[in-house]
């Protein structure tokens, strides 16, 4: 059980629109209490409420931007935009090479939280003048912080609040980070999908491996960097959640979509590997990808690889 991110239910939208919607502590509470989480009863029953049991929503606006602050700190740690770029350099050039489309292309990071990555890939220009970086998010508050921050930094991106897959302009390639173990059940696939039936070339979502030591290595360094308990509690929880490869291949493999996983379980050390991607080409792309990765192509697998190893 505690398979609840506290995170998830102290905050709704309306998916549409993206209207703040209000929460009744008492109704997050029962949720939890259901799964058999009285630490996280505990942490949801210190939030203030108003006359009517609706939780504060500027205190969960602040209690969510400092969480994710916190977060960020661990994605720099993490070196989370360095490994993005080893593999989204090379799909970029593969995209370049195949002519199909010129430029500029667009980088949508769907659920960009605090904007880390747009606004890394932005400072450090790592995928070239000819990639628009553009962040986008449901939470109305962790975005425009997002926008606070790239301003006062100077950068060339943007952040848009709403539905990643509602934006006027198509996405060349869509990514996320820690976002992967939010769907559940239908809802995974049906992530894919979206993305398959625009015409975005490719799509590359990082996530927490799920290795047996994952929720381990997520107690340590989430009790090693975070303050509030609501983060240290999420941390573990979300690494708990992790899909597991096959799990992610199966979900990715949307129509017109060649699912591949770079780094399976197994693959690598379990101390070591936190975050790896699943990522789905359009199979004209799989080629020119692996030919720009080079020898790190070993590490890119497909399902057939995975029934192999497990057959
Ligand atoms: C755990 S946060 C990840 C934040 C950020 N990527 C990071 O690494 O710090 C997941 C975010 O995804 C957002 N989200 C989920 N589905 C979305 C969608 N279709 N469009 C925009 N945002 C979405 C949620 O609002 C939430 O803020």
């Amino acid at each position: 059980m505690h398979q609840l991110e506290i995170s998830d239910l102290i905050t709704a939208v309306e998916p549409r629109s993206g209207r703040r919607l209000p929460v009744r502590r008492a109704e997050v509470i029962q949720q939890l209490r259901e799964s058999g989480d009285e630490r996280a009863v505990r942490i949801v029953a210190e939030l203030p409420s108003d006359r009517d049991g609706v939780l504060d929503p500027h205190v969960v606006d602040r209690l969510l931007i400092s969480v994710h602050t916190e977060l960020q700190r661990l994605s720099e740690e993490l070196r989370v935009g360095e490994r993005l770029v080893h593999l989204l350099g090379p799909l970029f050039t593969a995209i370049r090479s195949t002519g199909a489309r010129s430029g500029p292309y667009r980088l949508v990071d769907v659920g960009c939280g605090l904007g880390y990555l747009v606004r890394w890939l932005a400072a450090t220009n790592a995928l070239g003048a000819d990639v628009e970086l553009v962040g986008v998010d449901l939470d109305a508050a962790l975005v425009g912080e997002a926008e606070r921050l790239a301003r006062a930094e100077g950068l060339g991106c943007r952040f848009v609040h709403g539905n990643a897959f509602d934006l006027p302009e198509a996405a060349t390639v869509y990514v996320s980070t820690g976002v992967l173990h939010h769907f559940r059940g239908p809802a995974l696939a049906e992530f894919f999908q979206v993305q398959a039936a625009t015409p975005a070339h490719a799509f590359c979502h990082y996530d927490i491996a799920a290795t047996r030591l994952a929720p381990i290595g997520a107690w340590v360094f989430h009790h090693a960097r975070m303050r509030h308990p609501l983060g240290r509690h999420d941390g573990v929880v979300s690494a708990r959640r992790a899909h597991s490869d096959e799990t992610l291949l199966r979900a990715a493999a949307a129509p017109g979509i060649r699912p591949l996983l770079y780094e399976p379980r197994g693959s690598v050390n379990p101390f070591c590997t936190t975050l790896r991607p699943v990522i789905g080409v359009r199979p004209y792309l799989e080629a020119p990808l692996r030919l720009a990765l080079g020898r790190a192509a070993r590490r890119l697998v497909g399902p057939e690889h995975l029934a192999e190893a497990t057959g």
